[in-house]
C-alpha cells in the first residue's frame, strides 16, 4: 500500500482518468474525496459517483471547480471528514472541437474556466490548507500532451493546458519551501468519455492510432499508475516536471 492513510481529493472523478485514479488510490490505502460536477455531464454519472464506494472511507463531493464558493465548500467538507488534505489532483477538464474562426466567447470561456481557472482555484485552496497543516503535500495536474503540442480546432483547450504547464512550473518554485511537490501528468490519447466521438468512429480511430508509436490508445489505469508514484513518499524529490503517458505520441513527427 503506497498511499496508506493519505487523504486525496480528485476533481472530475466521476468518469475516465479521474475515476481510475480514485479507484487505484483507494486500493493503495488512501482516503479519497471524489469530486463531481452537480448536474454535470449526466445526472446519472453523478448519482453513480455518490453511490460508488472507492474504498471504506471514500466520500463524493459535488462542486463546479470553476466557482470559488463551490471549491471552498468542497475543501471544507474534505477537511471536516478527514481532518486534513495530503494530495490534490486537478483532473477535471473539458474540450470543445471548433475551428478557431468559429469559436465563440462562451465556448472559449467555458474551456478556460474549467481547465485553467478551475485548476488555479483548486490548487490555491488546497495549497493554503497544506501550508496551514505545515507538513507539505502533493499537487498533481492532469494536463495533456497538448500542454506542448498543437491540436488544430482545439485552441482553447491547448491554451488552457499550456497555461496549466506554466502554472505547475511556477507553483513548483513558490511552494517548494513548504515541501509541496507540484507536477503534471500529460496523457495522450486515452480511452475515456472525452474521446467518445473518435472511439466510436472506426476511420477516425484508425487515423488516431496511426499517430501513436505504441499502436493503441492508453487506458485510464495507465495514467493512474503514474499518479500513484507522484502522490507517494517516493516522489519526495520530484517537483516541477511533466510526466508523459502517451505511448510516444509527443515524439511522433510527421514530415510528409
Ligand atoms: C485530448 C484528446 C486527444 C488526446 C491526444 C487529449 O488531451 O483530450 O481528445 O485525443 O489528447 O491528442
Amino acid at each position: 500500500m503506497r498511499l496508506k492513510d493519505k487523504v486525496a481529493l480528485i476533481t472530475g472523478a466521476s468518469s475516465g482518468i479521474g475515476k481510475a485514479i480514485a479507484t487505484r488510490f483507494a486500493e493503495e490505502g488512501a482516503h479519497v474525496a471524489v469530486n463531481y460536477r452537480p448536474g454535470g455531464q449526466s445526472d446519472a454519472d453523478a448519482a453513480q459517483t455518490e453511490a460508488a464506494s472507492f474504498g471504506p472511507t471514500s466520500i463524493a463531493v459535488a462542486a463546479d471547480v470553476s466557482r470559488r464558493e463551490d471549491v471552498e465548500r468542497m475543501m471544507y467538507e474534505v477537511v471536516a471528514k478527514f481532518g486534513r488534505l495530503d494530495i490534490a489532483i486537478n483532473n477535471a477538464g473539458i474540450e470543445i472541437k471548433r475551428a478557431f474562426l468559429e469559436v465563440t466567447d462562451e465556448e472559449w470561456n467555458r474551456v478556460i474556466n474549467v481547465n485553467l481557472f478551475g485548476s488555479y482555484l483548486v490548487s490555491q485552496v488546497a495549497a493554503r490548507q497544506m501550508v496551514k497543516q505545515g507538513y507539505g503535500g502533493k499537487l498533481i495536474f492532469i494536463s495533456s500532451v497538448h500542454e506542448d503540442i498543437p491540436f488544430p480546432e482545439f485552441t482553447a483547450y491547448c491554451a488552457s493546458k499550456g497555461g496549466v504547464r506554466m502554472m505547475m512550473r511556477n507553483l513548483a518554485m513558490e511552494l517548494a519551501p513548504y515541501k509541496i511537490n507540484v507536477n503534471n501528468i500529460a496523457p495522450g490519447a486515452i480511452a475515456t468519455p472525452i474521446n467518445q466521438a473518435v472511439l466510436a468512429d472506426p476511420v477516425a480511430m484508425k487515423n488516431a492510432v496511426s499517430e501513436i508509436p505504441w499502436g493503441r490508445f492508453g487506458r485510464p489505469e495507465e495514467v493512474a499508475a503514474v499518479a500513484v508514484f507522484l502522490a507517494s513518499n517516493e516522489a519526495e524529490y520530484v517537483t516541477g516536471s511533466t510526466y508523459y503517458v502517451d505511448g510516444g505520441l509527443t515524439q511522433q513527427v510527421t514530415l510528409y
